[in-house]
């Protein structure tokens, strides 16, 4: 039975700024949201996190996973201190505990569990996850005996020139036998240079205690700074896009193109350069999205194409071409087989199968049935300053080059609009509306003026 507790209440001062640090984003995920996902296939039995910094907001941030348990540590006085405000929650608690850092995001579910196994096999009091980093500056340096029996650990500030030389860094991932752990977390003292009390201190009271080193130094990088967060984001998409090229799918110059983790993609799927996909999106075989496009929290289906375009928050069926230069967001439905073309926007707009939208028009609140030709130019004018409205326009109805739609509006099926109309009043199946003043032609104005 393993509890984990994730340390999540540090300010994050070398990060400067107004969000706490564990909030900042690496792809679509927060930091300790990463860490979280880590830990996830483990089943721990509970999962607390340790709050302080802004803990409404940390709170608020990741309420939607119910099976959290938020502790409060409401001065921040080091990672033993955090770990302090335990005590109350996991009296006679006779499990282990895996206490992870907020700031190390990069680490692999594999990592954890070989850290467990050793931890259980051992029977040790305590275990800790150790790499040897070609750069260990900023990290506590760790002390092992040959036969990796934890000595010491000692933070950056409070090593002698000697000890820094020391290449073995703690990841800040641990697994303590809680009641050794309890026995000793009231004891400790922050007589250091940070003036804090440290969990690192503790891990070398509990009694035996084991080190192991991970095999990929790159899982335990701390965030500490917004430098460490950009190399962690190389990492990260690095590791991203070597998945889905193994599963299938092609990247046209990987490295222009970014991936959040939260992405869904199928194989014969082709991404071209300067594309980035986020959030919560999927896209389906045979489509190819690219170059220079911003795909966000939208579904795709088969054989879509998407250039140079920004589709957020948005469903895209099968076949269907959008692009180039189309923005489609705030809940757009394209059916099947459509073309949503040259500078187009389309906002709360649901499109039927085979309808095109093929240059230069603006379709807001709008639902429009199936094979139906919107004009080059055409307009719905859906905000009359108070209120957005809705236009319907029915199937087959073809509007005119630069028709205006003032809405709230219906349009029935197989209407014609003529070209340059203001429409203004809902006009019935089977019609032609002409909504336009009458051409008059002057013969011979000049010699008159
Ligand atoms: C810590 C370790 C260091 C290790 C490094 C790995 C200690 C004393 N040092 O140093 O040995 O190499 O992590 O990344 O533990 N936090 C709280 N409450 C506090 C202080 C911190 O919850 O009072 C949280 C922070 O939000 C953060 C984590 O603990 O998520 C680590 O704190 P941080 O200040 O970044 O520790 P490091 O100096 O990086
Ligand atoms: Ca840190």
């Amino acid at each position: 039975m393993v509890v984990v507790a994730i340390l999540a209440a540090g300010r994050g001062t070398r990060m400067k700024s107004s969000l706490p640090k564990v909030l900042h984003a690496l792809g679509g995920r927060s930091l300790v949201e990463k860490v979280l996902e880590s830990v996830e296939p483990l089943s721990p039995s509970r999962r607390m996190v340790i709050v302080g910094y802004q803990a409404q907001e940390v709170k608020a941030a990741m309420q939607l996973n119910s099976s959290l348990e938020f502790v409060e540590q409401t001065v921040q006085l080091g990672t033993g201190h955090a770990i302090q405000q335990l005590l109350p929650h996991l009296e006679g608690y006779t499990g282990d505990l895996l206490v992870l850092n907020g700031d190390v995001p990069l680490l692999r579910t594999e990592t954890l569990k070989q850290l467990l196994l050793t931890h259980q096999q051992n029977q040790n009091a305590a275990t800790i996850l150790t790499a040897q980093l070609p750069d260990p500056k900023g990290y506590g340096r760790v002390f092992c005996n040959g036969e990796h029996i934890l000595q010491q650990i000692v933070e950056e500030k409070d090593c002698t020139p000697a000890q820094r030389q020391n290449q073995r860094v703690n990841a800040g991932v641990y697994c303590f036998r809680w009641q050794d752990l309890a026995k000793v977390l009231p004891h400790l003292e922050a007589n250091n240079a940070q003036k804090e009390y440290y969990l690192t201190d503790a891990v070398t009271q509990v009694g035996l205690v084991m080190a192991v080193d991970v095999a990929d130094y790159q899982e335990i990088l701390g965030i500490n700074d917004r430098l460490q967060l950009a190399t962690a984001y190389e990492i990260l998409q690095r590791r991203i896009k070597e998945q889905w090229m193994l599963a299938g799918v092609t990247l046209i110059d990987p490295n222009s193109i970014t991936i959040d983790d939260t992405v869904e993609l199928q194989p014969d799927v082709i991404i071209e350069p300067q594309t980035h996909l986020r959030g919560k999106t999927s896209i389906k075989t045979g489509s190819r999205i690219g170059p220079g496009s911003l795909i966000e929290n939208s579904q795709l289906g088969e054989n879509v194409t998407v250039q140079y375009s920004v589709v957020t928050d948005s469903i895209v069926q099968a076949g269907t071409r959008i692009g180039p230069y189309s923005h489609l967001r705030g809940h757009v439905e394209v059916g099947s087989g459509c073309r949503v073309g040259n500078f187009v926007e389309l906002k709360n707009t649901h499109l039927g199968d085979r309808t095109n939208v093929a240059h230069l028009s603006y379709l807001g609140d709008t639902t429009a049935g199936t094979q139906v030709n919107i004009g080059a130019g055409t307009i719905t004018a859906n905000y009359d300053g108070v209120k957005k409205h809705r236009t319907k326009i029915g199937d087959r109805t073809k509007t005119g080059s630069n028709s205006v739609l003032v809405a709230p509006l219906t349009l029935g099926d197989d209407v014609y609009v003529a070209a340059g109309s203001t429409v203004t009043e809902d006009v019935p199946n089977d019609s032609l509306v002409i909504a336009r003043s009458r051409q008059v032609v002057k013969p011979g104005w000049r010699q008159k003026v």
